[in-house]
């Protein structure tokens, strides 16, 4: 027989069992705070903010350096959250028990705070976590047939089908001359079955001589003067070159790779060449920059253990020791150039002065940096005076010409602009 008691306490764990079900059930089911907006353009903010300060340690649904983000609002409110990615240091300290649990799993690494993010780039960041970037295997299937079928279309014929093409023109030649080969032998044995003359037969069966040809003047002359003629321009080529250092690429004393750090994750050039929007030198980054990432980053790929390359860094900042970096493009002491004043007032890119750096594994020097470069841009080049007042004046008394506005007509060719 059941007691009312003990009916009492069946009918209480079955409420408990029950709650608990649907609290899975709601769990699983994904209930991410309501508070977090599901739309386009919040995605859109929020994508921007993350690629340019959280991608380094942050995957969406793969743990990395941190945790996988989303769900983030699940486990939390959207608040709580907020809160966290300000300042996670004080959500820790505040003795929040998720938190401090959180950051004893991740062995105590310390989140950057991010105080300086606006309300609504915070906004963006939770609906980009929560809802962007997700994977649906049959539109990334359309996407990459889309992108595969466009390179066919668009890009004129693929060099491999080049190749196929110029190898069968090759076979029908030598078809051709095997073909001809055989008419003649057959011909020569026909004319010589004939009744013919005596002189007629020698000149049929005569064999054709090279030596008499190697040993003719014409042949001398024209051999002599091509051999001249590549001894000269080799000569001229090498002068015009000393001194220009194009394609320098040097092997560092780290094997930093701009492919993987501007290339695959983006960071900004500014991040770590800091002087180049404000003075003359673009700046190479001290260990310090480094470690900025590299206190959390200690080898590649999820690895175990630290990088030996990255084991460099924490060497140089312990013994108080400058990376001894060697230099790639050096000007000679007579030329005076800014950086400032073409990144930041010319608006040029650094692309156009140095290549494809976010490619290159090893820096290597990409244009000529001689004086005729410098000059040629300058004759080419408008100047970016849109949105700039100090050059209202000048494009007002310019306005006449027919030409526009180049780097010539402010004085880029002058040789005290650019020699000391
Ligand atoms: C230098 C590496 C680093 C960067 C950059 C970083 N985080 Fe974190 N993040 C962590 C680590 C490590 C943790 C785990 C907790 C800890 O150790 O503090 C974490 C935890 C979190 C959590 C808690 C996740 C959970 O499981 O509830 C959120 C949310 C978060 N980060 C968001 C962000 C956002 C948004 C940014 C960019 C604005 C960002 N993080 C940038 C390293 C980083
Ligand atoms: C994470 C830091 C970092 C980022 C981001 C970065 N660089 Fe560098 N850069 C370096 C370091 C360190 C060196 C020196 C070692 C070397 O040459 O590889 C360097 C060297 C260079 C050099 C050659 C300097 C010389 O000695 O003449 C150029 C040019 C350059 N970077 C351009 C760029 C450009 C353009 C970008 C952006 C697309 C960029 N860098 C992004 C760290 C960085
Ligand atoms: C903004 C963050 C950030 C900064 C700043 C940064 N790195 Fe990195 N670095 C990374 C990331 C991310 C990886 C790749 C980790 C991975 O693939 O798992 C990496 C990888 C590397 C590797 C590859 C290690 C190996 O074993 O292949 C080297 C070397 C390296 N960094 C050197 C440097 C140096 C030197 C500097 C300073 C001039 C620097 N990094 C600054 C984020 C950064
Ligand atoms: C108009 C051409 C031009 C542009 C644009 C340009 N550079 Fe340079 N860069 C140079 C020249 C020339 C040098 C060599 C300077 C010297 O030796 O005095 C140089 C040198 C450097 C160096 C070596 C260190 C130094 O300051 O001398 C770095 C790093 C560098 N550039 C990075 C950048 C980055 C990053 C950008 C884009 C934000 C950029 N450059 C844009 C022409 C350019
Ligand atoms: C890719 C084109 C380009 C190249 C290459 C280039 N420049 Fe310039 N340069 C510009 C532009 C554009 C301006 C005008 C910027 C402005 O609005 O002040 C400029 C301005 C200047 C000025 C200031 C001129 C003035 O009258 O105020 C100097 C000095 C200068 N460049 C030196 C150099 C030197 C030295 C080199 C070669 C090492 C060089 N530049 C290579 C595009 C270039
Ligand atoms: C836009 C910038 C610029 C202007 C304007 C310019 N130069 Fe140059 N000049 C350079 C640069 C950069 C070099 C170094 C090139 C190199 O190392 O190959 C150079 C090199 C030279 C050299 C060679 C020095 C040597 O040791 O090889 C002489 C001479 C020279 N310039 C004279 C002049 C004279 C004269 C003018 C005026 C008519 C002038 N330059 C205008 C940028 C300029």
């Amino acid at each position: 027989m059941l007691s009312k008691r003990s009916l009492v306490g069946i009918r209480l764990s079955f409420q408990t069992l029950a709650v608990l079900f649907f609290m899975l059930i709601g769990a699983s089911a994904y209930a991410v705070d309501p508070a977090v907006i599901d739309s386009d353009e919040a995605i859109a903010v929020g994508k921007t903010v993350f690629n340019a300060n959280c991608k380094t340690c942050h995957k969406l649904d793969q743990k990395y350096i941190g945790p996988a983000l989303r769900g983030s609002t699940v486990r939390n409110s959207a608040e709580w959250v907020k809160r966290w990615i300000k300042n996670s240091g004080e959500v820790i300290a505040s003795g929040d028990s998720y938190a401090v649990a959180l950051f004893k799993e991740y062995n105590n690494s310390i989140m950057p705070a991010y105080t300086f993010l606006s309300d609504a780039e915070l906004d963006g960041l939770l609906s980009y976590i929560e809802y962007g970037d997700k994977v649906d295997p049959a539109a990334a299937a359309a996407v990459a047939g889309g992108a595969d079928g466009s390179t066919g279309a668009g890009g004129g014929i693929p060099s491999e089908y080049l190749t196929v093409i110029l190898g069968v023109l090759v076979l029908v030649l030598i078809l051709i001359l095997v073909v001809l080969g055989l008419i003649i032998s057959v011909l020569t044995k026909y004319i010589n079955k004939q009744d013919l003359p005596e002189d007629e037969k020698e000149f049929v069966s005569q064999k054709f001589e090279f030596a008499k040809v190697f040993k003719s003047d014409g042949f001398i002359i024209v051999v002599t003067a091509l051999v001249i003629a590549l001894v000269a321009k080799t000569a001229i080529d090498g002068l015009y070159s000393v001194g220009v250092q194009q394609g320098y690429a040097p092997a560092q004393p780290i094997a930093f790779s701009h492919a993987l750090h501007a290339g695959q994750y983006e960071v900004a050039c500014q991040y770590c060449h800091t002087g180049v929007e404000i003075g003359k030198s673009a700046n190479i980054p001290s260990a310090n920059i480094c470690m900025n990432c590299h206190t959390h980053i200690q080898n590649v790929g999820g690895k175990e253990g630290i990088s030996p390359e990255i084991a460099k860094i924490y060497a140089a900042v312990d013994n108080n020791q400058p990376i001894e970096w060697v230099r790639v493009h050096n000007l000679p002491d007579l030329a005076y150039f800014n950086h400032a004043q073409h990144v930041a007032v010319g608006g040029i890119e650094c692309q156009t002065c140095h290549g494809p750096i976010q490619e290159m594994e090893v820096v290597g020097q990409h244009t000529s940096l001689t004086m005729g470069w410098c000059i040629d841009c300058h004759r080419q080049t408008e100047v970016a005076t849109q949105g700039n007042a100090y050059y209202d004046k000048l494009v007002q008394l310019h306005s006449d010409s027919k030409d526009a506005l180049k780097v010539k007509d402010i004085g880029g060719l002058e040789c005290a602009k650019c020699h000391y």
